[in-house]
């Protein structure tokens, strides 16, 4: 994998039939000031995935739960988006709708940063829903410290963040799996390549039947769990890379020239 890993400044191109699948991680963010995840004084670090992130955490101490996403809330409301978002709302603008946006992040970084052809496959921090019925997800920036805080549904459960926990189904799947079969190209920023299914995309893409090849690039400044998967690594920081890292052909405007009005 070390002679795939570019030190130089790269280039990734997307010509006029590309279309490109983009998977973010926690590392998209790092650059705004939110903390990661597995990296040292990473978020698992000081809370354990079983006490604040899965189903069984949420029945036993809703408080602790709660009190762990109103203090990313609260980190989360405070921090900008940074040029690695601000590269990706550019080239989504370029590409239209050849561009798909995946993120694995909670935080609204991408939309405030211009994105609009996104999904969040692990949910938002700035929503929650009921724990027990199927009303819609609504948007909530408030913080909840006391079991007494804890809202109510109008079925009378408890109101939970609107966050995909470890053993729960992630988001838009359907969507996801569309986008991956049909892209040309793959690029994946800061993001370990350990928790599924996100680590698999690279092995989906570019799989409907009679696709041409597929080209899978990975940007980040450390190598990837999954990296012997990728076509080529980029290391280094994403704010520092993603705004110059594409040589982009824009949508071909077949047999007509655009004209003054
Ligand atoms: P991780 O914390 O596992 O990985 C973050 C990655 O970002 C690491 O590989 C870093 O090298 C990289 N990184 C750090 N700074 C960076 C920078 N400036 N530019 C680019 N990359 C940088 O976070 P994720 O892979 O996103 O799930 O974690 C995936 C999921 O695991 C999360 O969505 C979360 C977590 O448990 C849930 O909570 C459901």
């Amino acid at each position: 994998m070390k002679k795939k890993a570019h030190k130089r400044t790269p280039a990734i191109r997307i010509g006029h039939d590309d279309r490109l699948f983009v998977l973010t991680g926690a590392g998209v963010s790092a650059e705004s000031g939110l903390a990661t995840f597995r990296g040292a004084g990473g978020l698992w670090h000081g809370h354990r995935v079983e006490d604040v992130a899965c189903p069984e955490a949420w029945e036993r101490d809703p408080e602790l739960v709660w009190n762990f996403y109103s203090m990313r809330r609260k980190r989360a409301g405070a921090v900008k988006p940074n040029p690695a978002h601000l590269a990706l709302a550019e080239l989504e603008h370029r590409l239209g709708e050849r561009f798909f946006l995946c993120t694995q992040n909670v935080d609204h970084l991408h939309e405030r940063a211009g994105s609009k052809r996104l999904v969040h496959m692990h949910g938002e921090l700035f929503q929650s829903r009921c724990e027990s019925c199927d009303g819609e997800p609504f948007a909530d920036e408030n913080l909840y410290a006391s079991l007494a805080d804890i809202p109510r549904c109008r079925c009378g459960a408890r109101i939970r963040p609107n966050i995909v926990w470890f053993g729960e189904a992630i988001l838009h799947l359907p969507l996801i799996a569309r986008e991956l079969e049909r892209c040309t190209v793959l690029l994946a920023v800061g993001t370990s390549g350990l928790v599924q299914p996100a680590a698999s995309f690279v092995h989906w893409a570019g799989t409907l039947p009679g696709s041409v090849a597929i080209r899978t690039y990975y940007v980040g400044p450390e190598e990837p769990a999954n990296a012997s998967a990728f076509t080529d690594i980029f290391l280094g920081k994403a704010g520092e890379l993603l705004p110059r890292l594409f040589e982009v052909q824009d949508s071909r405007v077949r047999g007509k020239r655009m004209r003054s009005p």
